[in-house]
């Protein structure tokens, strides 16, 4: 199935309503994935170091990853609607799967990680969301899921 340009808009519109806001959408996104799988907590080493109680809110890292998956999700938006295909810089996708294996990150995390996502997509631009505008994220996301998990299999 071909990724339109109705849908790389959608994935755009909704990314660039959300932009100036982005550090505290990119904090929600994070909360929700642990509150959905509260088990990936002690996969992020600095989590790890900083302590059980150690507020959430307190880490960069943490708000860095998850703008990087929303920018990323966007790239990957736009190359599929340009090419059909996710292209990530073969360098950066060949350390994106070393990061991963090494953080010990399974395909079940990649699952829970879109699905708050989403959810954080559709908490943060309510009037804008409709099943066109998931369909399209979703398209955008498990495709760039299924680049790195490729990659993946190489450096495990
Ligand atoms: C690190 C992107 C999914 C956990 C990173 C980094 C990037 C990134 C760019 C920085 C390190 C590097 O460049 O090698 C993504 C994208 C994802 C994704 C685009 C989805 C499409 C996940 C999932 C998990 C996860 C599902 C697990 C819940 C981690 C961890 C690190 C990391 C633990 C290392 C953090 C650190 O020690 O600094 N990811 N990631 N990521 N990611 Fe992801």
């Amino acid at each position: 199935m071909g990724f339109s340009e109705a849908q790389e808009e959608l994935v755009l519109r909704s990314w660039k309503a959300m932009k100036p806001d982005s550090e505290s959408i990119a904090l929600k996104f994070f909360l929700r994935i642990f509150e959905i799988a509260p088990a990936a907590k002690p996969m992020f080493p600095f989590l790890r170091d900083a302590g059980e109680d150690a507020p959430l809110e307190s880490q960069p890292k943490l708000k860095a990853h998850a703008v990087t998956v929303f920018v990323m999700a966007c790239e990957s938006a736009t190359q599929l609607r340009k090419t059909g295909d996710v292209k990530v810089r073969e360098a950066t996708l060949r350390r994106l799967g070393a990061t991963h294996v090494r953080a010990g990150v399974a395909d079940a995390h990649f699952e829970v990680v879109k699905t708050a996502l989403l959810d954080t997509i559709e908490g943060a631009v309510p009037e804008m969301w409709t099943p066109e505008m998931k369909a399209a994220w979703e398209e955008a996301y498990d495709q760039l899921a299924a680049a790195i998990k490729e990659e993946m299999k190489f450096a495990a």
